[in-house]
């Protein structure tokens, strides 16, 4: 059982939970990710270590509400103990000197950029963050992303913290004013890293993505993350999650996250009326 140790509410829907699991802690690296199960009748969710305390043995996650099982996580307290997590999974993020990175993270996808962005600057790299929400009260982990790169700019949907637009048109600007980036990391929701995709193909510029299929076991068994990058089937537990962004067909990935939409609705009206 992986004990909770602390608990900070960053916003209504999206929780910061440190929990103990030394073995874990121990081998985490950047860009990997666990699969959680809060109890024996749950489902596993797979979710981002955002950090991680060698010493302290814990592990560090950024959930956000999402569906019954992130709602049902965020209603726990410190003290509570999950099931289960397995982990450290999937591959780490490639840590070289690249030269200037642009690290762009949307919403929840903010969580898993933490530890990329603190690694590449560690890695020698110099880093530019774009950071987008929806709102100014939804923005997570702006100062810790903000210490650790050179540059960071912020977006909100609504206008109300930063530019007033999408994290796409920073790194557009940047690209048709010629600024020298050797790279472009992002992650977050689909169709955010599909554009980002879609802007640096014609300009040449590497791209990272770390993307989010609906998993099941989290080990390769499965096939339920299956993605197709440059016409060939990979499995983003094992040999992802990150994969060169203009390889990723987005669309067929759009269409497999939205096979299980109605079976998700059910499950979370059964859960809120249990918990009324
Ligand atoms: C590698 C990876 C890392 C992730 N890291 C984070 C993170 O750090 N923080 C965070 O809040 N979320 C993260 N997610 C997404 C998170 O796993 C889903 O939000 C969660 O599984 C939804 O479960 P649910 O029961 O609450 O909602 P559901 O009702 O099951 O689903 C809500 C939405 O989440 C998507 N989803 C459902 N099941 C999965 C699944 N097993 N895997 C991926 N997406 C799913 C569906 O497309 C749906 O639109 C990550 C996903 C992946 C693949
Ligand atoms: S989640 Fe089962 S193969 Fe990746």
């Amino acid at each position: 059982m992986y004990e909770i140790v602390s608990k900070k509410d960053l916003s209504s829907d999206i929780h910061l939970l440190e929990i103990k699991a030394p073995m874990i802690a121990k081998r985490a690296k950047a860009g990997q990710f666990i699969m959680l199960m809060v109890d024996d009748k749950g489902e596993r969710i797979p979710l981002t270590m955002a950090d991680w305390n060698s010493e302290k043995g814990t592990v560090t996650i950024i959930e956000l509400e999402a569906g019954k099982t992130t709602k049902q996580l965020g209603m726990l307290k410190v003290g509570d103990k999950l099931r289960s997590i397995v982990g450290p999974l999937g591959m780490e993020t490639e840590l070289e000197n690249h030269g200037t990175v642009v690290c762009i993270g949307g919403g929840i996808g903010i969580a898993l950029m933490y530890p990329v962005v603190r690694a590449l600057k560690q890695a020698g790299n110099e880093i530019i963050s774009i950071m987008g929400s929806k709102t100014a009260s939804t923005m997570i982990l702006e100062e810790e992303i903000s210490a650790v790169s050179d540059v960071i700019h912020i977006c909100t949907d609504d206008g109300t913290k930063g530019h007033h637009g999408f994290v796409s048109d920073i790194l557009k600007q940047m690209l048709d004013e010629k600024k020298p980036i050797d790279m472009v990391y992002a992650v977050g929701p689909i169709i955010m890293m599909k554009v980002i995709s879609d802007i640096t193909r014609p300009f040449g510029v590497h791209t990272v993505v770390s993307l989010n299929p609906i998993m099941v076991d989290g080990t390769g068994m499965c096939g339920s993350c299956r993605v197709s990058i440059d016409g060939k089937t990979k499995f983003a537990c094992v040999d992802g999650p990150e994969f060169d962004g203009h390889k990723v067909d987005f669309k067929l990935l759009i269409e497999r996250n939205r096979r299980y939409l109605e079976e998700e609705k059910r499950s979370l009206e059964k859960f809120d009326k249990e918990v009324q």
